[in-house]
């Protein structure tokens, strides 16, 4: 803990996390049971995906309750014990605060629906249009409008999500209020950051038809007019008060000039933010329901303009390739077969030696791969359900539409962690809630924590050079050779320490010049996955070939 450039945050998906008492779905005391493998990775916080009192239609991203447990993850007693023991590893825990919305099952919209005026003004009720259609045209983000008429009010409530996740109006001073409150709650508890989810979506502008034929509305709400009024003042009566604690927000479809005052160093805002351009080379346009190939030249020049145009205006990227609602990155960027672990060692290797804090998601430093799901009720999310419908009725055959699913459902993110090699991967003795990947047999963390060349002890060592050279959370950013056609590199430095980091992001051999100017040789290897490496000025690099460099 402390700085938190120095820091790595590992996520836990609380429910795939690990179950101690059989009912298929993970709980706090499988995290608490699972401190010492965490421990040993050498994190520093656990961002904990929300565990609050939940109707679960959306894995718990619909709170009914702030300030409670779901039964389904345990109790008050399991998460008091869990801060205890983290602290005592040196460890803190971060929430996940869903502040854009709340479950229509929370007690605000249920005294909203009773006719209840003041609870009425904390979400965005509105008349239907003059012909009784949807206030405006704008499209959830998991399919359909976003608005939900209500027969007894003859009104129409927004939901930028799920129908049952009603989006609040921070308008409402008193809806601020009661926000700043819970973070406070919880502060109070002793937990070391939060996450906020999708935190610039909470100002709305105006209510207005998106004039754009292919629009959903998001031009109106995303990083809205009074965003950052908001998050100042959240920040002031909240977390700002102790400045040990760590925030990051999720940012939805955001531009970089909003980034630089929602994580710039004097902006009063947050740590740091997660945008999602570089995760997003792989749909067409916003749409992700299709399959088409990675653009690398695109993914190179978001990763690269966001490092320099982040460090220049003084703001701080959480950096990452996965979390709950993204497929597992191996199985996206990288080689389910031969060349898996190559794979899955270069991809670390590209994160964590960028500028920034990285995120480790459960089970990649073990090389999770994808669900590989082939049929319909083998799917839980949400999203991916009602995906699968919008895709039939566009007209896609069921192989096709199962085909996009297999590559982009969130479920695919959502396996339990494959912890050995015995029933279910060890993740639970009951019936999990989700099927485990079926190559748990081989790809688990039992092997690998006694194997020196493992994914995971790629990423220990990941985690443990950060701490030992500051040129990783201090160094500056400067891209190398940005136009090569298969190689991510770049150079950091830092107070008399040059630091290279050079991936081939391919299967194939591929020549790399080192640029002008740069001299490689009397550089160590820090880290590599392949067991020689020789570093040159015209290095051909082998599959997936990876080598982080220092010059002291
Ligand atoms: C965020 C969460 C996602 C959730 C959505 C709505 O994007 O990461 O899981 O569905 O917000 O809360």
């Amino acid at each position: 803990m402390g700085d938190f450039r120095r820091s790595v945050v590992y996520q836990i998906y609380v429910r795939s996390f690990f179950d101690t008492d059989g009912d298929g779905v993970g709980d706090l005391r499988g995290v608490t049971a699972k401190l010492d493998y965490l421990h040993e990775l050498g994190v520093d916080y656990l961002w904990l995906t929300p565990f609050f009192r939940s109707p679960q239609r959306d894995g718990g991203y619909d709170v009914a309750d702030y300030r409670a447990i779901d039964p389904l993850y345990g109790s008050m007693d399991d998460f008091d014990e869990l801060v205890a023991e983290a602290g005592r590893r040196g460890i803190g825990i971060m929430l996940d605060m869903v502040f854009n919305h709340t479950s229509t099952d929370h007690e605000w919209f249920r005294r909203a629906l009773a006719g209840e005026e003041k609870y009425r003004d904390y979400y965005f009720f509105r008349e239907g249009k003059p012909d009784g259609g949807a206030p405006t045209n704008w499209q959830s983000k998991f399919g359909g409008s976003a608005w939900e008429y209500v027969p007894q009010l003859g009104m129409y409530y927004l939901h930028l999500f799920d129908r049952t996740q009603a989006d609040l109006n921070w308008e409402n001073p008193e809806v601020r209020r009661e926000l700043c409150d819970v973070v406070r709650f919880w502060m109070g508890r002793g937990v070391k950051g939060f996450r906020f989810d999708v935190v610039n979506l909470i100002s709305k502008g105006a209510f207005e038809d998106d004039p754009d034929p292919d629009g959903d509305g998001r031009m109106f709400y995303t990083d809205g007019p009074r965003v950052h009024e908001f998050l100042r003042e959240l920040n002031r009566e909240s977390f700002g008060r102790d400045p040990e604690i760590v925030t990051v927000g999720e940012m939805s479809s955001t531009s970089m000039e909003n980034c630089f005052l929602y994580a710039g160093e004097d902006s009063g805002e947050l740590s740091m933010v997660f945008s999602f351009h570089h995760l997003k080379v792989d749909f067409v346009g916003n749409e992700k329901w299709v399959i088409v190939p990675t653009d690398f030249a695109r993914l190179k020049s978001l990763l690269f303009g966001w490092q320099k145009g982040m460090a220049e205006h003084g703001a701080w990227n959480a950096v990452f390739w996965c979390n709950h609602d993204q497929p597992r990155v191996v199985s996206r960027f990288g080689d389910e077969g031969e060349y898996w672990r190559e794979s899955a060692k270069m991809l670390a290797a590209v994160i964590h030696g960028l500028r920034g804090t990285p995120y480790i998601y459960q089970g990649e430093e073990i090389g999770m791969t994808n669900a590989g799901f082939t049929r319909l009720d083998q799917y839980r999310d949400v999203e991916s359900l009602n995906h699968f419908k919008i895709l039939r009725d566009r007209g896609l055959n069921e192989e096709s539409v199962y085909n996009i699913l297999k590559v982009h459902s969130r479920d695919n993110g959502r396996t339990p962690v494959q912890w050995d090699g015995g029933k279910n991967g060890g993740f639970t003795a009951g019936e999990p809630w989700i099927e485990v990947n079926p190559n748990s047999r081989i790809i688990n963390a039992k092997t690998q924590l006694r194997d020196s060349g493992s994914v995971f002890s790629f990423y220990r060592e990941l985690v443990r050079l950060r701490k030992r050279y500051d040129v990783f959370a201090y160094g500056d950013f400067e891209p190398l050779t940005p136009e090569h056609p298969h190689v991510i590199a770049y150079r950091r430095c830092w107070n008399g320490e040059t630091l290279y980091c050079i991936n081939n992001f391919f299967r194939a051999e591929t020549v790399w010049r080192c640029p002008e100017g740069e001299r490689l040789d009397g550089c160590r290897v820090l880290l590599s996955n392949y067991p020689s490496v020789q570093p040159a000025c015209e290095w051909t690099l082998r599959p997936y070939e990876s080598a982080i460099l220092l010059k002291c």
